[in-house]
């Protein structure tokens, strides 16, 4: 039920395989989030094909928004503004959604606004917790990016570290491929780890000893790979719940461990993990033990909300409202980064 007067945002998300739309009021609450994955028109490629992606997008946008509105119980005029991801992502899918955005804002008359996923990824954790308050570090793991992010108050970001090469999701994916799991593999690599010996194998972790906030999980698939061939079929589908359960635990304890090691160094007591990998329940398990035994917070967003929404881009756009913090910026930009 909307309160009177409350804002309503619809926020829009098509950077790579999820067409998504979500609807949230100015108090951070969900009123609607629908999200259609293209993951089967994908899967036979083993990755997201650009084109295929963007004529997806095309026809499921407008059916989407239109069931978004329906879970909301609202029309078009129950709209106030409109945001849209303008970067990182796709070209041709983020043109769709910038498109689509404009058009409607346009024939609504009601401001249109482009934002940064990465950012978004963010503000997702502000729907699990809508009074949390900056400073506080952001570890945003997907299948494109581990970034650690701090956090100041008027949305001053911090890049203070991230991957030198593959991401957290982009290491799962491509060792789950290589161990003859389905696309993307990171949440069938967790699934399969369930009961399997998370010592099994020692694999690489890159650079978990240096005492700075980067990271490098491109060995890790080069690793699985040299074992995958050095075993026969059987053997690995026997192993296969040990391989994923030590492969989940190498990529899983170095995130933790960077991670209590860069709030003990910004002097933070707060750590929001987000992005594709923080729905991984191991890691959310590792990082709340570790995140407790110091006397730090660890906030995850709901599972509905780790991976590509439209609700997030949405919340962004309803935080940096409520912060006085305005944008009209509507061009796509592919290879956005924090600003
Ligand atoms: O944030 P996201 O939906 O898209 C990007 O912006 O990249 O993240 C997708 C990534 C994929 O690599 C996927 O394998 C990974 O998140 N992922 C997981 C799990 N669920 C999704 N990785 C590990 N465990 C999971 N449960
Ligand atoms: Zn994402």
């Amino acid at each position: 039920m909307l309160s009177w007067g409350a804002v309503v945002t619809l926020g829009i998300e098509t950077s790579c395989d999820e067409t998504a739309c979500g609807l949230v009021d100015d108090g951070m609450r969900v009123l609607a989030n629908q999200v259609y994955s293209q993951v089967p028109l994908h899967s036979d490629y083993g990755g997201v094909v650009p084109e295929i992606a963007a004529r997806a997008h095309l026809e499921k946008i407008d059916p989407i928004v239109r069931a978004a509105l329906d879970e909301a119980g609202i029309g078009f005029d129950g709209i106030d503004q409109i945001a849209f991801t303008r970067g990182p992502g796709l070209l041709g899918p983020l043109l769709v959604g910038a498109s689509f955005a404009r058009a409607l804002g346009r024939s609504l008359g009601i401001p249109v606004t482009g934002v940064n996923h990465l950012e978004g990824h963010l503000a997702s954790a502000f729907l699990q917790e809508p009074s949390l308050k900056p400073p506080f570090l952001c570890p945003v793991v997907s299948g494109g990016h581990t970034e650690f992010v701090r956090v100041d108050a008027g949305l001053e970001y911090t890049l203070i570290g991230k991957t030198r090469d593959d991401a957290a999701g982009e290491a799962f994916d491509k060792c789950g491929k290589i161990l003859g799991l389905g696309y993307p593999a990171g949440p069938l690599v967790a699934r399969t780890a369930v009961g399997g010996r998370r010592d099994f194998v020692v694999w690489p972790r890159a650079l978990e000893q240096r005492d700075n906030f980067e990271f490098s999980f491109s060995g890790l698939k080069s690793a699985v790979l040299r074992y995958a061939e050095s075993q026969d079929a059987e053997t690995i589908r026997n192993q296969l719940p040990h391989i994923c359960a030590s492969l989940e635990s190498a990529i899983v304890e170095v995130l933790v461990k960077k991670s209590m090691l860069a709030l003990i160094s910004a002097e933070l007591d707060t750590l929001t993990v987000v992005g594709g990998v923080s729905a991984n329940i191991h890691l959310r398990e590792r990082m709340t033990v570790e995140a407790g035994k110091r006397g730090f917070r660890a906030i995850f967003p709901s599972a509905a909300f780790c991976g590509d929404n439209g609700a997030m881009i949405a919340a962004l756009a309803q935080w940096r409202a409520n912060e006085g913090i305005s944008g009209m910026e509507t061009a796509v930009s592919p290879s956005l980064r924090w600003s």
